[in-house]
């Protein structure tokens, strides 16, 4: 059974003032689903064919490796965006203020790794052996081939904010952290 794009979770104009529904089209409808696609096309035919994705993400190398991870990586980006602000849920509220003194200083610290994690990336909110931690990784690169769970992630890579933003990441992160899906964080962690 091949991949099939995931929908957005929310109509592409209802992020305006943070995502245009322009940003929405391209950075949907044509990158994740390109590396859906080639997925499919890498996988077709041969033994990795069946497999989940986070399984080629913990298996597989070079081109299928690139695509199987950007392919999860977008899917649960998008899920990470909520139109409307959202409360922290409790049990999620306990834990950030255990690891990083209060949800503020979370965000603080999220921030900052994003807009230091040079070149394209992501940069991800994990549970570890260590407890929740702030992970960059570049290209396509996914905490599952680290061991650790992805609770969050931002998409740092310029197509994800170019055409609203230009070059002021730390502005679109600043909207990001105002458009978290906490409810969709806060379910990982479980
Ligand atoms: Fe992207």
């Amino acid at each position: 059974m091949a991949f099939s794009i995931a929908p957005l979770p929310y109509a592409k104009n209802t992020l305006n003032g943070f995502l245009s529904e322009q940003t929405l089209t391209f950075h949907h409808d044509k990158h994740f689903q390109a590396y859906i696609d080639t997925t499919n096309k890498l996988v077709a035919g041969t033994a990795d064919e069946g497999k989940s994705l986070t399984d080629l993400i913990k298996t597989a190398q070079g081109p299928l490796f690139n695509n199987a991870a950007q392919a999860f990586n977008h899917e649960f980006y998008f899920n990470c965006i909520s139109p409307q602000p959202l409360q922290v849920p409790a049990g999620l509220k306990a834990a950030l203020e255990s690891a990083f003194g209060s949800v503020d200083s979370f965000l603080e610290k999220f921030t900052q790794s994003a807009a230091g994690n040079f070149g394209s990336g992501w940069t991800w909110l994990v549970n570890s052996a260590e407890g929740l931690k702030i992970v960059n990784t570049s290209n396509a690169g996914n905490p599952l081939t680290l061991g650790q769970s992805p609770l969050l992630t931002v998409d740092v890579w310029e197509h994800a904010y170019y055409l609203d933003f230009q070059n002021r990441r730390p502005d679109y992160l600043k909207s990001f952290v105002a458009h978290i899906n906490w409810d969709f964080v806060a379910g990982n962690l479980t």
